[in-house]
């Protein structure tokens, strides 16, 4: 059964580790995600953007099929369905479809406004028992090949949106999402105790979980990170696993071309790059 992330990651904050959010982009990343989640008994969140959203179908089939295929797999560690980045109208269409955890990132609207449109989302969400997850202070993004390194959150901000009732904050501290530039600064660990002052043991998330040293995961764990967030990181290993078996001309050997034998290499990349990731984050056995 799918559940919210905050009983998860209250229980990440108490225990000093973090719940690992994997972002998905089809069936088959769906499908290598619950079954190592299940086999190393750690709690696990599966992120979907809008954009996976979109191309998977929408919220509803989304919805349908993560629900279905956790009771087919018979998985029993605790997965929650989570809405990455949302806007104001896909977070309520998530709350509909049945997500059990949305992002509401008005990080981009002024402060009031962001205030103002979560505590909306906040209230919806919370009659339904659906867990929240607001943004403040941009998270660095590769647009084109130009890098933008973000924004450090406010920690009067983060309090701001802290008070509102939400279950857990990304609050921008230097980190980016996809590969970390040449240049990059690393993550601002005084910004961030700064704000864990502020907000005490409300979760924080980390966006851009791709290629952060596992030194500065740690740090970044022991001062109130509860939620990495990962994608490129696995879609970087999907497709390198898939071109070797194509350049190894093994779907010209046989059926190798079946989807079932093409797409095996790459899911089996995904469970590797998750499993590296969770015991890092020190969440496996969590579950049991
Ligand atoms: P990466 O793609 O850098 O791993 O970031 C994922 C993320 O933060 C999704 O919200």
């Amino acid at each position: 059964m799918l559940v919210s992330a905050k009983e998860m990651l209250d229980k990440a904050v108490a225990g000093h580790y973090a719940v690992a959010h994997i972002n998905l982009n089809n069936l088959e990343w769906t499908k290598a995600v619950l079954e190592i989640a299940q086999e190393l008994k750690a709690p696990v969140i599966l992120g979907v953007s809008e954009g996976a959203n979109k191309y998977m179908g929408g919220y509803k089939t989304v919805a349908a099929m993560v629900k279905t295929m956790d009771e087919s797999l018979g998985i029993t560690v605790p997965v929650a369905l989570h809405l990455d980045h949302g806007t104001y109208e896909g977070a309520k269409g998530c709350i509909e479809a049945g997500y059990t955890s949305v992002m509401f990132d008005g990080s981009h609207f002024d402060l009031e406004e962001n205030l103002e449109k979560t505590t909306e989302i906040v209230k919806l969400a919370h009659k339904q028992g659906i867990s929240v997850e607001a943004e403040v202070g941009t998270i660095g993004e590769d647009k084109n090949g130009v890098v933008g390194m973000g924004e450090i959150a406010d920690p009067e901000e983060c309090k701001r949106l802290a008070d509102l009732g939400i279950d857990f904050l990304a609050a921008g501290i230097g980190n980016i999402h996809g590969v970390y530039p040449a240049n990059w600064q690393g993550l601002n660990f005084e910004a961030l105790q700064k704000i864990k002052e502020k907000i005490g043991d409300l979760p924080l998330v980390l966006h851009g979980g791709t290629g952060i040293p596992k030194e500065m995961i740690q740090k970044a764990i022991s001062l109130g990170v509860a939620k990495i967030n990962v994608n490129t990181e696995c879609q970087i290993a999907f497709a390198k696993a898939t071109r070797a078996y194509i350049e190894a001309g093994k779907d010209q050997q046989g059926k190798g071309f079946d989807p079932r034998k093409l797409l095996a290499p790459g899911a089996q990349a995904i469970k590797d790059t998750v499993k590296e990731k969770m015991e890092m984050f020190g969440c496996i056995g969590k579950a049991e």
